[in-house]
Formats: C-alpha cells, structure tokens, sequence
C-alpha cells in the first residue's frame, strides 16, 4: 500500500487535504456534524458574512433543475456582531482553517469588515465574496468590473495581514482579466466559481418561480464552465487556485487539480448528500491508488 500525501498549498495555508467545504453549504462547520466530522475537509469556508445582518431574499429561494440547483437565498446571515458574538467560538473549536466569506455594498464595506476581523487567529483566511448574483448593489456587481475587482483585493489586503482570497463569478466574458485584476490588487488565492446567473419559471402560475426572480446555477450543469475558466485562469495566473462548480466526486475533483487547482470546493454535492466532503477524498485516495501516484501535489496543473 502507497503511503498517500493529500497535503496541498494555498499560499501560507498548509492543508491536510485539498477539499474545502464552499460557502453557503455548511453552516460554520458544525451544523453538519451528525453526516461530517468537521474535521475531515482541508478547510471549511463559513456562509458569507455582511456587516448588517440579513434575512435575505423572498421565498421560494431553491429550486431544483435537471442538472443541479438554483438559489436566491440572497446572503441571509446574522451579521458581523452576532457572528463575533457567537459564531467565532463555534469555529474557534474546529480544527481545521476556517476561511470566512465576506460580502459587502460599497468598497467601504469589505475594508470596514477584513478590518475588523483582522484580530482573530480563529479566522484563517478571508474569502472575498464579488460574486454573489443575488445581492442588490454589490455582490457580482464588483466581480464584472476589473477596476473594482482590483480595487475589493486592494482594500481588503490592506486591511487584513492574513490570506485573502477573491472569489470570482463566471457571469463576465473575460475571467481571465478578473483574475489578473485580483492579482494585480494583490490576492494571495482565487477562488472561482460563484454560480452562473439564471432563471426558472412556474408555468402553472405563468411567474418567475424565484421569489428574487433570477438566481444562482450550481451543480453539475455548471462543471464543464467551472472547469474551463480554471484551466483559463491556471494558464495565466502565477496565485494558487480554488476551483469549484458541480464537484459531486472524487473523479470530479482530479479534473479541477488537474487544470491547475490547488484545491476544490464542494457546495451542492453536500446539500444531496452532507457527508459528501468525506466521500469525495476517499474517491481521490482511490484514483490515487490506482494510478500510483503519491502526491497529491503532482498533479495540480498536469493537464495545462
Ligand atoms: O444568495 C446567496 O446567499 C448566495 C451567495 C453566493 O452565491 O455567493
């Protein structure tokens, strides 16, 4: 039997494995508890976090579509009080590096919020949220203009001494200049990507079926999109990636490294099954296996 090394890099952050939980589908960790020791994935990123609390957009908020989900949930969270308040003591007992998603209106927003969570080692990282396709002046509005992508990266790094990621969202014609912008406003990561922008419609009541009219496409619809902006942005970019968009398998997750992702996010595979995380590294343990490789290392950007 191989000894097996799943260890991977993103920038300072050193993981015992490159599968993160992505934001929005696993509460603060310990939600999911009862079908995930918290402990298994490489990191887990919390539900993204605005300085006011929110409750979000009108239901309904989910719907299904025959190759994965659509959300307007809409960044319903508590906001940044109640989460230092109570939620920084859940994550505080993980043991794995808990990267929290921030979101925001106006450039002022990110750097009041990478501020003020600046203090605390129980945060391992910030993951910059400009790609949210359901939050009304801000959200994806920053991440489809390089300039502002740019200057998110710029404010928050300034603000915040620890790893910052930009999470980037696929609603743009050129990811590749988004990419170089957060590089340029001095990311450590990118992350990418968010959900693609779409709709469905009740045909009964003749409506929209999203109370927020559009929302977010994810699941394996979105892999092949996911895949390519990745491979796109590993082609030109020197930062360590996270790839993510209808991971539902170890197999799946091999294709992301192997077009240059350092490491992957799992989101909707977990909402079908909570304990996915764990199941899809044992899938890269096996494909490992099989094909004799022993670092997981190695493989990040073989297919470039
Ligand atoms: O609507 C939401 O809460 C989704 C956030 C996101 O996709 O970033």
């Amino acid at each position: 039997m191989i000894e097996l090394d799943l260890t991977t890099r993103l920038a300072s952050l050193k993981l015992k494995n490159p599968v993160i939980t992505a934001s929005g589908t696993c509460g603060y960790g310990e939600e999911l508890k009862e079908y995930l020791d918290p402990d298994i994935p490489g990191a887990i990123t919390v539900k993204g976090l605005t300085i006011k609390p929110s409750v979000g957009n009108p239901a309904p908020r989910i719907t299904e579509t025959p190759a994965g989900i659509l959300n307007s949930i809409g960044l319903e969270n508590p906001g940044l009080e109640e989460f230092l308040a109570t939620k920084l003591s859940v994550i505080g007992k993980l043991n794995v590096p808990v990267l929290v998603n921030i979101s925001g209106h106006s450039l002022d927003d990110f750097a009041f919020l990478a501020e003020k969570l600046a203090p605390y080692p129980q945060i391992a990282g910030l993951e910059v949220n400009v790609s949210c396709p359901n939050l009304a002046g801000g959200g994806m509005a920053f991440g489809t203009d390089s300039e502002l992508v740019y200057r998110v990266a710029y404010r928050v790094k300034e603000n915040y001494p620890g790893p910052v990621i930009i999470k980037l969202t696929p609603n743009v014609t050129d990811i590749v200049e988004m990419a170089e912008a957060a590089v340029a406003g001095g990311a450590d990561i990118i992350s990418l990507i968010n959900t693609l922008l779409a709709m469905a419609i009740d045909i009964d009541d003749k409506r929209p079926l999203l109370g927020n009219t559009f929302g977010g496409l994810s699941g394996p619809a979105i892999k092949p999109v996911a895949l390519r902006m990745v491979y796109q942005v590993a082609s030109r970019v020197k930062i360590p990636i996270i790839g993510m968009g209808g991971i539902m398998t170890g197999r799946d997750a091999i294709e992301f490294i192997l077009a240059g992702a350092s490491a992957v996010a799992v989101g909707t595979a977990t909402l079908i099954d909570p304990g996915a995380v764990a199941r899809i590294i044992e899938e890269i343990k096996e494909y490992m296996i099989e094909k004799e490789i022993k670092r997981i290392k190695d493989l990040i950007g073989q297919a470039l």
